[in-house]
């Protein structure tokens, strides 16, 4: 969250709905109930390529989306959670229960979760094999599915979405229309007519959402929709590979692609995603693509932003901590570390599938690098985040010896037996106990630029989790979690 306007309310069924430009947001605030679950996911059986400890982490930062999870709790397995926001649709006379909170104050926006839908999904394409083998693909693919049977919900008719950002959705439906194209063919139909239909929506009424419905703007802005319109009509290439969605990335790209400059990848910001995801057809599509296609602009660009990663490369970014952690903001800090290793091991995994060798940094001092260089360095990122940090502090709630204990989360700071009324949350937010329950799976926002941390529930710039954090570091630890490198076509 950029900042923390909401209350620490306990009323349950309190919801918020803002209703603009054919949009509802839903926002819920609800209170947990106890119910107990005993199953334990666990591995015994480590094949020698995976590397155990990130195979761990895997399993802790899996656990998240359970954390999370809206709706009617059929798998429960986080014994103070419960069912929850049930009625959320109701008044417009649709069912938006399912779905995930994004954060630690329990509202459900969209934007994020379209793009935590996104980031899912292209990992499970990119590393089905190493999630299979932690066994985490199908508890992955079924978080998938509760977000986009919400966004399916959401889109009742063809130019009404009831949460608001059209173009991330329709990335979000494409992406996921692959991963399901195997299981469940009629699945894959649905979620492509959606894909399209709101990519089209989004193309001919062009402008952010936010705008649109200002309401959201104080938790989640988006500062443009060009990025979001390249990233939609990439993601509807693969799975479609009709030519119009290419040419529109092509023709776009010098309005929108912000092609030179080095852009973070965030909730509010995929250009960089847009380029590696593009890149890809340059790895691998060959012949299929047609000769103009204005890949290589993209994959350029990808090239520019792993140069930024590389700590010794000419064109490096300075944006980092002492301790070599990409540091751009104080509010959630980690969010962009996470995303810039997720797609740093990717792009590494693209260059050894196709073997290629190395590529270069910088003009007239011009450096070459091997993937090996983007994936160091995409383990640096994650062995920070892990434990190895100035702090001696793991910010993944639940492993390591040491992680935050006083994460600003609801769910984890009320005890599962309390009778919560509208004002009593506060009672908890300022209590000065350890939360009564572990968020495991949190990633934290994270450490400020002097690579302290200040463990207190109401310091929500460092000790709030989201749920797309997790989502990134749930990519990231999936490409790292073994050696092997990623398929060549999603078909
Ligand atoms: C949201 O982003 C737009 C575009 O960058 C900007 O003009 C506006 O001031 C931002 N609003 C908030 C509340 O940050
Ligand atoms: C972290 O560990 C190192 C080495 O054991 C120690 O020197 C340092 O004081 C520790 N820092 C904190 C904040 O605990
Ligand atoms: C908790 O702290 C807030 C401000 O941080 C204050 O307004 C409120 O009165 C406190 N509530 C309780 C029950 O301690
Ligand atoms: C670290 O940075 C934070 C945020 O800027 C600041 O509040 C804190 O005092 C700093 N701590 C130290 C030890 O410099
Ligand atoms: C948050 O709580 C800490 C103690 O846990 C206190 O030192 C600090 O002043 C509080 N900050 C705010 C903004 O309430």
């Amino acid at each position: 969250m950029e900042e923390d306007k909401k209350s620490w309310k306990g009323c349950m069924g309190y919801v918020l709905l803002l209703i603009a430009a054919g949009g509802i947001a839903t926002g819920l605030y609800f209170a947990f109930r106890p119910q107990f679950s005993p199953t334990k996911d666990r591995v015994s059986d480590h094949p020698a390529a995976i590397v155990s400890k990130y195979a761990d982490a895997l399993k802790i930062a899996m656990q998240f989306f359970d954390v999370q999870s809206s709706g009617k709790l059929e798998h429960n397995k986080i014994p103070w959670r419960g069912d929850s926001a049930l009625d959320d649709g109701k008044e417009a006379g649709i069912d938006l229960s399912q779905g995930l909170y994004d954060a630690g104050d329990h509202m459900k926006f969209g934007f994020p979760m379209a793009y935590t839908a996104t980031i899912l999904a292209w990992t499970i394409l990119e590393y089905p094999d190493q999630m299979a083998v932690v066994h985490q693909l199908d508890h992955a693919m079924q978080y998938l599915r509760w977000i986009t049977e919400y966004l399916i919900n959401a889109h009742k008719e063809e130019n009404v979405l009831y949460i608001q950002v059209a173009a991330e959705t329709a990335a979000a439906m494409a992406a996921a229309s692959l991963v399901f194209k195997q299981s469940d063919p009629s699945y894959k139909g649905t979620l492509l007519t959606h894909a399209k239909q709101l990519f089209n929506f989004a193309n001919k009424h062009r402008g952010t959402y936010s705008a649109s419905i200002p309401e959201v703007a104080t938790y989640y802005n988006s500062t443009g929709y060009g990025d979001e319109l390249l990233w939609a009509a990439s993601w509807l290439y693969h799975a479609t590979k009709d030519n119009t969605y290419l040419e529109f990335v092509r023709d776009n790209g010098p309005k929108f692609a912000n092609f030179g400059s080095l852009t973070w990848f965030t909730w509010d910001s995929k250009h960089a995603g847009a380029q590696v995801l593009l890149s890809r057809l340059a790895y691998f599509a060959g012949q299929d693509i047609p000769q103009d296609s204005g890949i290589d602009k993209y994959k350029e660009a990808a090239e520019v932003f792993m140069c930024g990663l590389i700590k010794d490369s000419p064109t490096a970014s300075t944006s980092r901590t002492i301790g070599g952690l990409i540091w751009v903001s104080e509010w959630n800090a980690l969010l962009h570390p996470t995303a810039a290793a997720f797609l740093a091991v990717i792009y590494s995994d693209y260059m050894l599938t196709s073997k290629t060798a190395r590529f270069s940094c910088g003009d007239r001092d011009k450096r070459y690098y091997k993937p090996s260089d983007l994936r160091d360095f995409a383990k640096s990122q994650l062995e920070y985040i892990l434990g190895e940090n100035p702090m001696n502090m793991s910010y993944l709630v639940g492993y390591g010896e040491k992680y935050p204990q006083y994460v600003h989360h609801r769910g984890a700071s009320i005890p599962a037996d309390a009778k919560t009324g509208c004002e009593d949350g506060w009672k908890w937010l300022n209590s000065t106990e350890p939360n009564p329950n572990v968020a495991t799976g949190a990633l934290v926002g994270g450490p400020f630029l002097n690579e302290t941390y200040m463990d207190s529930r109401n310091n929500s710039k460092q000790g709030e989790p989201t749920t797309y954090n997790s989502a990134l570091l749930v990519g990231l630890l999936s490409g790292l979690v073994s050696t092997s490198s990623v398929v060549k076509s999603f078909a």
